[in-house]
């Protein structure tokens, strides 16, 4: 195992305030259609800073680590080579078939697993590190998801994330609630408005983040931590 697991990082700390709102699913088409669009649409927000971003982040991925709703595979070829297994898992077919196509070119080691993230098909605290980016903002039930990451960790494990989430500025927040359904739709289920550090919180984590922007996208999802949590 990659020695560094459990050391310090130097996050900082966010504020954000617990909302809740139910969620129906997105169409199977427009699934196939976002999944298509996905790369091209996030593209700018990659080279203004995103990549960048994923990047440094999982330099502190280690040991065992299972990513969650992985997508297209964006961050497949930016773990250290010295973890001891990858697993990518992801719930969405068109999503997993670009996943399938984005390991082939780089060769990699990385094994892809149909399941989703309130459900990982995995032994209690059995994985060092889980990676969320911009998945606790899709899954449709996120406690349910958390209490799944806390099951699948083991006790010194890590759930290393990018997020976007609820603003801590009124107007902001106000127009993320007001643009959640048209969004919502867009973005195949994502909820822009989501306090996922409080909810990473009420789920009994310690969370350790920066609150960044997430730039080259709409404003509703600018508000971006990227961080790490423990149980
Ligand atoms: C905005 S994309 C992020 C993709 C990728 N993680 C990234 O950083 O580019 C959200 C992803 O969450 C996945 N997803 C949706 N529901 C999920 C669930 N219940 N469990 C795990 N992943 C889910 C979607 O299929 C999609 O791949």
């Amino acid at each position: 195992m990659r020695a560094g697991c459990g050391r310090s990082y130097g996050f900082g700390m966010t504020d954000t305030t617990i909302t809740t709102q139910a969620t129906s699913p997105p169409s199977a088409a427009w699934l196939r259609i976002f999944a298509l669009a996905y790369d091209p649409f996030i593209w700018l927000s990659e080279i203004a800073g995103l990549r960048r971003r994923r990047r440094a982040l999982l330099r502190n991925a280690c040991g065992r680590v299972v990513e969650i709703g992985a997508g297209t595979g964006l961050n497949a070829a930016l773990y250290p080579d010295d973890i001891a297994e990858l697993v990518l898992t992801e719930p969405d077919a068109a999503m997993r078939q670009r996943l399938g196509r984005r390991l082939q070119r780089h060769a990699s080691g990385a094994r892809i697993v149909d399941a989703p993230a309130e459900r990982l098909p995995m032994a209690d605290a059995s994985v060092d590190t889980v990676v969320s980016t911009l998945v606790l903002c899709t899954v449709p039930d996120p406690e349910s998801t958390l209490r799944e990451i806390a099951r699948v960790l083991r006790p010194d494990g890590q759930l290393l994330f990018i997020e976007h989430v609820r603003s801590s500025s009124r107007l902001l927040a106000a127009l993320q609630d007001k643009l959640f359904q048209p969004w919502r739709r867009f973005a195949a289920g994502c909820a822009c408005n989501r306090p996922t550090a409080e909810l990473m919180r009420a789920n009994g984590f310690a969370v350790a983040a920066d609150d960044v922007v997430w730039r080259g996208m709409p404003a509703i999802v600018h508000p971006l931590i990227v961080g790490r949590a423990s149980r």
